[in-house]
């Protein structure tokens, strides 16, 4: 049966990486014998020129009713002066919350042969594995908020941090189920020193976990882990946190490979699950055609695994990116001399070459 993928390529750099993505789905699609639909939709600053709202109704509506959604990036300059219930940004939350993808998956692996781009050195970063589960409907991000407002003559502004018991229960057990597929090991961050809704989080990941006697739980204060990320990366398996602190450690996370141009991330919930890099619009390099387009192209790796079940078509795209990188194929990002430089088109081919 034929599986509809809605593709969204959003601004900027995103429609030559998301071009780059379904040229290598197409060809894995053909390679292992799968049928897939494509079907193009509007959502960010796209959205806002076409339709004058980042997230219209029938992108929505085409997202529920798909398989699943590969999206590109959204925002950009030219739009930093839209009101701020039109941002662009308000396109990938609303797609969150009307698909219900409470559950962000952050896989950050270094390959040895990526290690020397690291900011840090090799031996910290070389073979890292780890799994950032990050809570993706809740938190400060959807709490209450206030835009600037005049108070006793000051202007202030606040956003509430706010979760639940079910909120958090539903995420941790979805990292211990990660975890207990992986090496066992669960850290759940937090700010329980300080704030109220994570010591709520830090209690409900406690009972939670008591029903994965397999899976070893501790606790890390968030700025504590944003220092271990740094000094000792590969002691990490799987992180679960919260929206926010979910949004920082993992960005920090991705460039221990040395460029966030590799990042895929999947969004999942209870119905279509969205697949994006976890980079952004990059509208300095948008129209280039030299956008590392590898982080859209695990994601479309991670689309065949999480929503239409094929593991080893998405291992084939996997692998066929280790053998690209492996030759000494680089984008401008990753590029140093000795190396062969190429363009977004060009790493595309390459890739698909080798599935
Ligand atoms: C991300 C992005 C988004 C977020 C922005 C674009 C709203 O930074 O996916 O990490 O903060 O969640
Ligand atoms: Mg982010």
């Amino acid at each position: 049966m034929s599986k509809k993928i809605v593709v969204i390529p959003g601004d900027g750099i995103g429609a030559e990486i998301t071009a780059a993505a379904a040229q290598i789905l197409k060809k894995t699609a053909r390679k292992y014998d799968l049928e897939l639909e494509f079907d193009t939709h509007h959502a960010g600053g796209a959205a806002i020129d076409l339709y004058g709202v980042p997230l219209p109704d029938s992108t929505v509506e085409a997202a529920r009713q798909a398989d699943a959604v590969l999206l590109g990036a959204v925002g950009g300059p030219k739009w930093d002066q839209v009101a701020p219930d039109i941002r662009p940004e308000k396109a990938i939350l609303g797609l969150r919350k009307a698909l219900g993808l409470y559950a962000n998956l952050r896989p950050v692996r270094v390959p040895a042969s990526l290690a020397e781009y690291s900011p840090l050195k090799p031996e910290i970063v070389s073979d890292i594995d780890v799994l950032i589960v990050r809570e993706l409907t809740g938190g400060i991000y959807f709490g209450e908020k206030c835009e600037a407002t005049l108070c006793d003559g000051v202007e202030k502004a606040w956003d509430v941090e706010i979760y639940s018991v079910p909120e958090v229960s539903r995420i941790v057990a979805l990292a211990c189920q990660a975890a207990r597929q992986r090496r066992g090991k669960l850290v759940s961050v937090d700010k329980a020193n300080v704030l109220a809704s994570s010591r709520l989080w830090r209690r409900t990941a406690n009972l939670v976990a008591q029903e994965y006697s397999d899976v070893a739980l501790s606790h890390m204060y968030v700025d504590n882990c944003a220092m271990q990320l740094a000094l000792a990366p590969k002691n990490f398996d799987v992180i679960v946190t919260s929206n926010l602190f979910g949004d920082i450690l993992s960005d920090e996370a991705a460039v221990l490979g040395g460029s966030i141009g590799m990042m895929p991330s999947a969004s999942l919930g209870d119905g279509t699950g969205l697949f994006e890099p976890i980079h952004g619009s990059a509208p300095d390099i948008a129209g280039q055609g030299i956008a590392n387009p590898i982080g859209t192209i695990l994601s479309a790796a991670m689309l065949l695994r999480h929503s239409l079940g094929e593991e080893s078509a998405a291992a084939g795209i996997e692998q066929a990116v280790d053998q690209v990188l492996a030759k000494g194929y680089r984008t401008a990002d990753l590029y140093r001399s000795g190396l062969i430089r190429t363009t977004t088109a060009e790493m595309a081919q390459l890739i698909e070459q080798h599935i």
